[in-house]
């Protein structure tokens, strides 16, 4: 029964662990996987994944012409929507946007077609821009739509204002695109010769998406899944039934919250470039709690036999590192919700599990003290049976 202590389970679950964040990265869509699949045989030396909307730009800039050849697609759309790329000399905005503008046509076929958006009461009339648009079409190939087009621009728009836009059919012409989230985000700067995109900086920005997931990543792996790893250890071992079901339980908790935890942790290495104070003490925290989790996971391989001389001590340390990094992480998702400072549902959300878990903590020490002090008292004719819920961790507890 000591094939958890072999080795090689624990192994497989650390190796897997520590290989996460290279496997993470490869889960992200890239705007080159697209770039083979044009129509024409166009092909693009430039390509970027535009912040929000599922929206790509790929282009060549000739410098010497200062001719622009773009496509800009978006993804997941239907024949029900339409589609406009901007360039916009009068700010990061809607009024002024030099549009292009596409959608398929009562008859099927795709329309494209330029527009000078001089109002928010704009219907997207055509009409022509403020620089020369020689060529311009569209296509709808399943779920992607893609304006094609050719600019002639001046010498000094090498990083022009975009601003783009997705909407719907009302009555076979462009109607108003919603006016909230992604949609209002929807703007930012491009430079044609570096391929640099920014975004707005503001709500729905990818960088906002990408501290979005950063949260979330952390708050379930460091800020629940590990809790939920230290309850499990804590109080299922108390149950005979349990054992050694609780040792699995724990080591895949906390093996899968490490692996969460770490990919969560490097989308936050991303991210470090703020450095107000407050980011810095966040960053260290979880840097950390990466260091401290690291430890944990090879502690497992070194983890003397349950009746070796130095698993006292082993024990002490595990459970002062686990609860240290318990702790820290709990602080670190509220530091994190302070930095980024989320609508209130989100904190509130958080305090919930906090207190789910911490109300748990507490029925379950009860309900353990209880069973133990039974035990003991019932076991105390036969002195070979101990269960102390602090003592030891290791499974097989308590069988003579
Ligand atoms: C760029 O434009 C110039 C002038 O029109 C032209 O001679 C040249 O071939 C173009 N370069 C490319 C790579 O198309």
């Amino acid at each position: 029964m000591n094939g958890a202590r072999t080795g090689s389970p624990h192994l497989a679950l650390l190796s897997l662990a520590l290989l996460s964040p290279f496997l993470a990265p490869s889960l992200a869509q890239t705007c080159q996987s697209q770039s083979h699949a044009f129509s024409g045989n166009r092909d693009y030396a430039s390509c970027a994944e535009l912040p929000v909307l599922s929206s790509y730009l790929h282009w060549n800039y000739n410098e010497t012409s200062n001719v622009a050849d773009i496509a800009f697609r978006v993804t997941g759309v239907t024949s029900s929507n339409w589609l406009s790329w901007a360039i916009n000399p009068a700010g990061q905005q809607m009024v002024g946007s030099q549009a292009l503008v596409a959608y398929q046509n009562s008859s099927g076929s795709m329309w494209a077609y330029t527009s000078s958006v001089d109002s928010y009461q704009t219907c997207l009339t055509p009409g022509n821009l403020s620089f020369g648009v020689p060529n311009i079409s569209a296509v709808l190939e399943g779920s992607d739509m893609t304006i094609f087009a050719t600019l002639q621009l001046s010498s000094g728009m090498t990083t022009v204002n975009q601003v783009w836009q997705v909407g719907p059919m009302e009555g076979g012409s462009p109607g108003t695109h919603l006016t909230s989230g992604d949609n209002i985000e929807s703007v930012g700067t491009l430079d044609f010769l570096s391929g640099i995109v920014a975004g707005s900086g503001g709500l729905g920005s990818s960088r906002q998406r990408r501290r979005n997931v950063h949260g979330v990543l952390n708050a379930v792996s460091w800020g629940t899944l590990m809790p939920m790893g230290a309850l499990i250890a804590r109080y299922l071992k108390v149950f005979q039934s349990a054992d050694p079901a609780w040792f699995y339980l724990h080591i895949s908790c906390q093996a899968s919250a490490y692996a969460v935890g770490v990919a969560g942790w490097a989308t936050g290495l991303k991210l470090g470039n703020e450095s107000s104070a407050n980011n810095k003490v966040h960053g260290n925290i979880g840097l950390a709690l990466f260091v401290l989790g690291t430890i944990q996971g090879f502690a497992l391989l070194l983890r003397p036999k349950k009746d070796h001389k130095y698993r006292l001590y082993w024990n002490v340390y595990h459970h002062t590192v686990g609860y240290t990094v318990i702790v820290l992480s709990i602080v670190n998702v509220f530091k994190g919700l302070d930095i980024q400072d989320p609508e209130q549902k989100w904190r509130t959300a958080y305090i919930g599990i906090v207190a789910f878990l911490g109300a748990g903590a507490a029925i379950l020490e009860a309900v353990t003290w209880y069973i133990v002090i039974k035990r003991k008292k019932t076991a105390s004719s036969t002195p070979k049976i101990s269960h102390s819920i602090n003592g030891d961790d290791g499974y097989n507890n308590g069988r003579a």
